[in-house]
């Protein structure tokens, strides 16, 4: 059988077992690839549609108590200019972001696990929701934290969090990280995140060192048994500060970039009704990276609000995109973007994913 024809098979089935989903990751034929490419953009058509909804995300400070070894802002790298924006520039961000008429904002940081933090997030959140009238959806990514903390946020009116598990291969999680960073609590922060009440984002890098179609394969397996809401990809990018500059056994960003593209088709197809982010390690590999991200699949974009002034210091990877371009012109850039390929923007909309709706309205 030929590379098209099982594929074909496997996607009219809907067989996503392990060891087909690994091979859809691993296409070598072009034609197998377009044909699931296209498959996956049909079926984001026919779930989500063609409508690209905006989260514009303010990354509020690059403080972090961790030391993630892939991560340019990690703890140990002395070299990166640690900030922490005011209250005033985050509510100026997401100010910006309603006159702006984007549907919600990230508040994303490093991970800080300390009682004034929460008290921080908890006072952002509360002033974004008053200053935007309840209009602005809130999402969180600011790591793990305990479930009365998650709870404080969410109460406050957080309602989606963005908690990546990077990889669900506890032994490539262990070699990624130092031995107190914990696989497993890692996965009972995103269950309590679930039991709280928020919709839940996760996701992985791919093209790590080490890692093979079949841990990706295990890696989309995974979101479904945890019955995620949002997913968010990206290829793994060397940062020349951290221990994994070199690239040691990790896919070449061409190839990583190429097989992200296939995993945003696979989770489209394996799990229809999900939002999809077509992240910006896309863009930092291929100048259209974000648009084929979004012909492959994806339905999210998050362009970014931070000051220009803060920008350089949030290089989680070499060759970030639009390091000194303001939110003005990321704005208009992607709206550019995604008119190109027929698409428009959900302005002023939340953008829920259909998966979450029946959730919300419980
Ligand atoms: N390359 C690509 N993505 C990275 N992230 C962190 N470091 C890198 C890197 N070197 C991703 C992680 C994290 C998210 C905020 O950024 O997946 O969860
Ligand atoms: Fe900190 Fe997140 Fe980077 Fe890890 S990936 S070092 S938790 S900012
Ligand atoms: Fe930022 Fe194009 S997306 S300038």
């Amino acid at each position: 059988m030929t590379e098209l024809s099982r594929t074909r098979d496997i996607l009219e089935a809907g067989d996503f077992s392990e060891a087909n989903l690994a091979f859809l990751l691993d296409l070598r034929d072009a034609e197998a690839r377009e044909h699931l490419r296209a498959t996956a953009y049909a079926v984001k058509l026919a779930t989500v549609g063609n409508k690209v909804y905006y989260r514009g995300l303010i990354e509020f400070s690059n403080v972090c108590s961790k030391n993630c070894l892939y991560c340019g802002i990690r703890s140990g790298n002395a070299e990166v200019e640690r900030y922490t924006m005011t209250d005033d520039e985050v509510f100026e961000n997401a100010r910006w972001a309603l006159e702006m008429n984007y549907g919600s904002v990230v508040l994303q940081s490093g991970e800080v696990s300390t009682p004034a933090f929460a008290d921080r997030v908890e006072r952002l959140v509360r002033g974004i929701k008053e200053l935007s009238d309840g209009r602005l959806g809130i999402t969180l990514s600011v790591g793990e934290q305990d479930e009365a903390t998650y709870r404080r946020w969410y109460e406050a009116g957080a309602h989606r969090y963005l908690l990546r598990v990077e990889t669900s291969s506890r032994e490539l999680y262990a070699r990624l990280h130092p031995a107190d960073h914990d696989f497993d609590a890692r996965v009972a922060c995103l269950r309590s995140l679930r039991q709280v009440g928020y919709q839940v984002g996760t996701g992985v890098m791919i093209g790590l060192p080490g890692q093979t179609p079949l841990d990706l394969a295990r890696d989309v397996l995974f979101f479904r048994e945890l019955d995620v809401d949002m997913i968010g990809m990206g290829p793994f990018l060397p940062h020349h500060q951290t221990p994994l500059a070199d690239g040691a056994g990790a896919l070449p960003p061409q190839t990583a970039f190429e097989r992200a593209l296939a995993m945003i088709s696979v989770v489209r197809c394996a799990l229809p009704d999900v939002n999809i982010a077509s992240t910006t390690a896309l863009q930092a590999v291929e100048h259209t990276g974000r648009e084929q991200g979004l012909l492959a699949g994806a339905n999210i974009i998050m362009p970014n609000l931070t000051h220009t002034r803060y920008r350089t210091g949030y290089q989680l990877y070499d060759n970030k995109p639009c390091m000194d371009e303001n939110a003005h012109m990321c704005r208009y850039c992607l709206e550019g973007r995604i008119q190109s390929i027929g698409e428009t923007v959900g302005y002023g909309e939340w953008g829920d994913s259909p998966h979450a709706r029946p959730r919300r309205d419980a």
